[in-house]
């Protein structure tokens, strides 16, 4: 049966960090509701035309947008096996419609790790993050910072700063997560999947928790 991972967590936190990692180790794909909007915007596609009004405010893409782009999504081959969702689902809507989609797909999410770190450590992570604009690859210009300034380590292509990662729309991020993708914490954890992650340490030894919590050996 297919085996599906989910990272849940307040702006921040450090799910793409984190879900790229567990990627590398499972070898099962990332998919990251953010990224997939991001490229449609950059494309100006249909999807892209219509998400970036809600994202540039720091308001939620309605349910009806994101499910039938992650359905579409998690039926292409490479899910196959499996899949790390990073961002989704992130209301009650979408994880209604993951568990139907998974039915049909013949697949089950294995375990939802909720990252947690201190309100005050977010806004510092998002206003120093850079990304790469070729395959979304994640610095920090203190933690993590890359070889040669604006340039991604990995595939040579330049890194820039979010629209969304602007102060104010961080704040309304927030507000938006608590409202509205926190109740899903108590709606996983009825479920019994629901593992705490301890964010606020430094990006292996979070890592070192995760592989723990699956029972996965670091290399
Ligand atoms: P999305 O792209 O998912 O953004 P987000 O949830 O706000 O989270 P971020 O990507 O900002 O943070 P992260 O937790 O991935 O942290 P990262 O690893 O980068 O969504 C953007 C928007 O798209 C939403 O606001 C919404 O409009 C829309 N959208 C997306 N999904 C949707 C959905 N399902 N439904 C409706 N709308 C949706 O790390 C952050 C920084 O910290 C980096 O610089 C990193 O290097 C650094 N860092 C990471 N870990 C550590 C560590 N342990 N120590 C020190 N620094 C660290
Ligand atoms: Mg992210």
């Amino acid at each position: 049966m297919a085996t599906f991972y989910v990272f849940l967590g307040a702006p921040g936190v450090g799910k793409g960090t984190q879900a790229k990692l567990l990627c590398a180790t499972l070898k099962l794909p990332h998919i990251s509701s953010g990224d997939i909007f991001r490229e449609n915007i950059s494309r100006a596609t249909k999807l892209g035309k219509l998400a970036d009004d809600y994202i540039s405010r720091g308001e939620l893409v309605p349910d009806r947008i994101t499910n039938a782009m992650i359905r579409e999504r998690l039926g292409r081959e490479d899910c196959s096996k499996g899949a790390i969702l990073d961002g989704f689902p992130r209301t009650e809507g979408q994880a209604e419609a993951l568990e139907k989609c998974l039915v049909e797909l013949g697949g089950r999410i294995v375990a939802v790790f909720l990252i947690e770190v201190p309100d005050e450590v977010l806004l510092e992570r998002l206003c120093g993050r850079w990304m790469c604009r070729a395959q979304g690859h994640i610095y920090h210009e203190k933690h993590h910072p890359p070889l040669q300034p604006g340039i991604c380590d990995i595939d040579g292509s330049e890194l820039y700063q979010r629209e969304d990662d602007k102060a104010e729309t961080v704040a309304r991020r927030i507000h938006v997560y608590m409202e509205e993708t926190a109740p899903l914490i108590e709606y996983f954890e009825r479920q019994g999947l629901l593992r705490h992650v301890n964010g606020n340490q430094d990006v292996n030894t979070v890592a070192n928790q995760i592989f723990k919590a699956i029972g996965e050996r670091v290399s």
